[in-house]
């Protein structure tokens, strides 16, 4: 089964295999080429626990552009909000539609939902990941900085799902990640012991002019994340921000990344992220493209 989970399940070559549909694909779209229709008579279903702009309009609209119906559910929609099982609902659905997309709360669930699943089930974030976005980001790093492999990262503030998908891809693809900040956010202890096992370059320090030093990517995220109590975050984070003075200690060629959702003022200024070295939009955007290609290779078309 073509279940998109997590990046560790797949091998460089095949993730770069959909980067290179995706940049395709983009291409395509812009010179106003004939589409590929590989959803053409195909459903699927989108399942969402939490709130979402990008995922949810990006995917909708990258299943309509392949010839596919999208069938959003919110789980207060579904008899899953009312206790109904998730196996049940995984047995349900895949008599119904041809995949399915879930962003839910935890992790489990997701493998839940792939285990009974007789349809490929696409991981669209969870507590624990996010690989959709980091398929984007990287997608966003190719265009401005050429092949993965030697790029340098680092990544500010909290060790979360973002940052998880961040981890594994800096070893599938051999790129160095410096991920700075508190240590009590350091991402999960499993991870970065598979990380390091597997030859992956990356570092953990609290040092933020480590992390930037020369750099050629520059990324954070929200520091407080959707389930997330509020707690100490903001302070404990605080001296984790992106902001000018630290950007000028980077490469000449930054770039700056977000997810998106971002609090200007928090983990970055409107300074940084609103100015000339920050592509979140491109990231935004290149959801839609790199979606495309993952749905393409769910299905079976790439
Ligand atoms: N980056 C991202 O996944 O955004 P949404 O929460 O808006 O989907
Ligand atoms: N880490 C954030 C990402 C949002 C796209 C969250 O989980 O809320």
């Amino acid at each position: 089964m073509r279940h998109f989970l997590d990046l560790k399940d797949f091998s460089a070559d095949s993730l770069q295999t959909m980067l290179d549909d995706a940049l395709r694909m983009k291409s395509a779209q812009k010179s106003g080429t004939v589409h590929e229709m590989p959803l053409a008579g195909k459903t699927v279903a989108m399942i969402f626990e939490k709130p979402s702009t990008r995922t949810r309009v990006s995917f909708e609209v990258g299943i309509a552009q392949l010839g596919g119906t999208p069938l959003v559910l919110s789980t207060n929609d579904l008899q899953l909000g009312r206790g109904e099982t998730v196996e049940d609902t995984a047995r349900v659905l895949s008599r119904y539609v041809d995949a399915i997309m879930i962003r839910c709360f935890k992790h489990e669930t997701l493998f839940t939902l792939a285990e009974y699943a007789s349809v490929p089930v696409i991981n669209a974030l969870t507590e624990r990941s996010h690989p959709c976005q980091l398929m984007a980001d990287l997608m966003t790093m190719i265009e401005y900085h050429g092949p993965l492999a030697g790029q340098t990262v680092a990544w500010l503030g909290d060790g979360n799902n973002v940052a998880v998908s961040w981890i594994e891809a800096a070893v599938l693809f051999g790129f160095q990640l410096r991920i700075a900040g508190p240590q009590k956010y350091a991402p999960p202890a499993d991870l970065l012991a598979w990380a390091w096992a597997n030859g992956g370059d990356i570092i953990l320090t609290d040092e933020v002019g480590l992390a930037i030093d020369q750099v050629q990517n520059v990324v954070t995220d929200v520091w407080i994340s959707m389930g997330n109590d509020e707690g100490s975050r903001r302070t404990d984070f605080a001296p984790f921000q992106v902001n000018a003075d630290l950007m000028k200690a980077a490469a000449g060629d930054v770039i700056f990344m977000h997810c998106l959702p971002a609090w200007r003022g928090m983990e970055v200024t409107a300074e940084v992220i609103d100015g000339p070295q920050s592509v979140v939009f491109d990231e935004a955007e290149n959801r839609l493209h790199v979606q495309k290609a993952i749905l393409a290779w769910c299905v079976g078309s790439n």
